[in-house]
């Protein structure tokens, strides 16, 4: 497709100005006002150099660059020079574009032969996997997609929190006061239970603490009985969280946790001591950080059993060593900030220079309003709700409201899957991850709002369109070569316009790790698609223009498809 600034900046170059070419692309603008053109090149730069005002240098290369076939038109606005596409040239390269890549359309290969690390979802076994952990689960994803989309070689990992001295908390409780049945029924549900009771009882008898710790140690030392139970807690965990993820359409390449560095660790704290790090604390072992502002990162515990930190370290350096990372990013939440100044700052100071690769990727909190039908339960940390029932009841309520709307042709049951829980991962990309935000149904399945249903509901209607000019005779699979003058109105251009940033959008996307820049634009597109289907007749009898027009329509739904596929979320054909 045309590089529409490499060809205003062909038009520009000349001796006289003294610019490279790629000076010139640099110098082009996009103006906010459409009426000053497409792009804008600004003069004011050059004065000096040429001696002469800045608006007759633009006079002068206005009236030299007008005859390329791509120009509607270029004209000087003082010391502004302000290209006009050709919108029927515009629509013909967008369209074939589109036609040519497909479903590949929007990717690109800037990070070919660099592998990228994304460690995302990495919930702690034996603990509900909750709305919190979603925002992680679905920015991961989409990281990866939009990772891999950019060209790098993605690896997905699920750092799982399957370690730690909480799993001795569980033992004892599961000895004390669990039974197998229970736990095979419902293993998170029980195993929370037990760690809640844990807690009761704790309060009147400490000593269970002390009982926690011991256990906790024989687990690390790899003593058979307690290593056999945390082994029947993982793996039952992990069935329960596949069908989470099996419902997201979630997979991981590598499942390697906190529990796969514990044998590791002994060669950190060592070189830890050799490198002068690590100072005794009433029996600890800690770096001390304070000098940076950032406390003391404990490595490990006066009775010898190492912490989430020191796990971290350990993870790195085997990620560093066993996959050569370009970048490694972590999506974990805002709360753990301080946690992961610490670990980079130690890795820095072991010396680790490829330290700058890894990249925390926080997010905010997503909390409940009040009233919002959701199951929720109670625990030590308070309210949790399960995202399991959180993605069932979203299912349950767009099946509802499509149940209302008598969608004709629709397989509601399946239909419904795809939207509702496209709904909840489009609602997670959507709010700038960063800010706390709060869980509204309204909100997620608000047809006709900027959510994940309109973006779908409009692919539905791009389809619909296409279905029905190909009950009226029209050969859409193959349009033939089309006239694109029929796609000069406002609303044809505005819409190709977003078509054609799609590539970028993508590689902006993916640099700012920021996947609300493509729902933001896939809204646009929609919002965009929509007037253009209100504004204009399309199926018309005259062929020529009924031919282009579905041409449009069928680019718009092959990149509507291609955003949403990169956000892990369907495309309807009906709904
Ligand atoms: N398991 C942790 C939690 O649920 C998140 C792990 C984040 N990743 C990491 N490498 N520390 O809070």
């Amino acid at each position: 497709m045309v590089d529409f600034k490499e060809l205003i900046a062909d038009s520009i170059l000349s001796e006289e100005l003294g610019l490279t070419k790629e000076e010139i692309m640099n110098m082009i603008e996009i103006p906010a006002d459409e009426k000053m053109g497409d792009y804008a090149f600004p003069c004011f730069r050059l004065a000096k150099a040429l001696r002469k005002a800045p608006q007759l240098i633009a006079a002068d290369i206005a009236a030299k660059a007008g005859d390329a076939e791509a120009f509607a038109k270029v004209e000087n606005v003082n010391a502004y020079v302000n290209f006009f596409i050709d919108r029927a040239f515009f629509a013909g390269e967008v369209i074939d574009e589109v036609e040519r890549r497909g479903a590949d359309y929007g990717k690109s290969d800037g990070g070919a032969g660099r592998k990228v690390i994304v460690e995302y979802s990495s919930p702690n076994i034996a603990k509900p996997f909750h709305i919190g952990h979603i925002r992680s689960t679905v920015i991961g994803n989409a990281l990866y997609k939009l990772y891999d989309a950019v060209g790098f070689d993605v690896v997905r990992i699920n750092h799982l929190g399957d370690y730690g001295t909480q799993f001795g908390k569980m033992i004892v409780a599961y000895r004390k006061w669990g039974s197998e049945e229970e736990l095979a029924k419902e293993p998170i549900k029980a195993l929370l239970g037990y760690y809640t009771k844990f807690h009761e009882e704790a309060k009147e008898h400490p000593e269970l603490e002390d009982e926690a710790r011991e256990t906790f140690v024989k687990l690390e030392a790899g003593e058979p009985a307690e290593l056999e139970l945390w082994e029947k807690f993982r793996t039952l965990s992990l069935e329960e969280f596949t069908r989470v993820y099996d419902m997201l359409g979630i997979t991981f390449d590598s499942y390697a946790g906190e529990s796969f560095y514990s044998d590791k660790m002994p060669r950190f704290i060592q070189e830890l001591k050799d490198k002068g790090l690590l100072i005794e604390s009433q029996g600890a072992q800690i770096v001390d950080l304070e000098p940076y502002g950032l406390g003391a990162a404990m490595i490990t515990k006066s009775d010898g059993s190492s912490l989430y930190v020191t796990r971290d370290i350990a993870a790195a350096v085997y990620r560093k060593e066993h996959y050569d990372f370009y970048k490694c990013i972590y999506v974990v939440a805002s709360q753990q900030n301080l946690h992961f100044k610490q670990w980079k700052k130690v890795l820095q100071l072991m010396g680790y220079e490829w330290e700058k690769d890894c990249i925390h990727v926080p997010f905010g909190l997503v909390s409940l309003s009040d009233g919002d039908d959701i199951k929720m339960m109670s625990t030590r940390e308070g309210r949790v709700v399960f995202l399991e029932d959180v993605l069932n009841t979203a299912v349950a309520k767009t099946a509802e409201i499509m149940r209302d709307k008598d969608a004709q042709g629709v397989d509601i049951e399946e239909v419904s899957k795809e939207v509702g829980i496209g709904a909840v991962i489009f609602q997670e990309l959507s709010n700038n991850k960063i800010k706390d935000y709060v869980f509204s149904w309204d909100k997620v399945l608000n047809f006709d709002g900027e959510t994940g249903p309109y973006v779908q509901y409009t692919h539905a209607r791009a389809s619909s369109v296409l279905r029905r000019a190909q009950d009226a005779g029209a050969d859409v699979e193959n349009l033939g070569s089309i006239d694109t003058a029929y796609l000069g109105s406002d609303s044809a251009y505005t819409l190709a316009k977003l078509i054609y940033r799609v590539p970028e959008v993508v590689i902006e996307a993916a640099e700012k790790y920021e996947p609300s820049i493509v729902t933001r634009h896939l809204v646009d597109i929609a919002q965009s698609f929509n007037k253009f289907y209100h504004d204009e007749h399309i199926l018309v009898d005259d062929e020529a223009e009924r031919n282009a027009k579905l041409a449009l329509v069928k680019a718009s739904k092959t990149v509507i498809a291609n955003c949403l596929g990169l956000l892990g979320i369907a495309a309807p054909e009906r709904m």
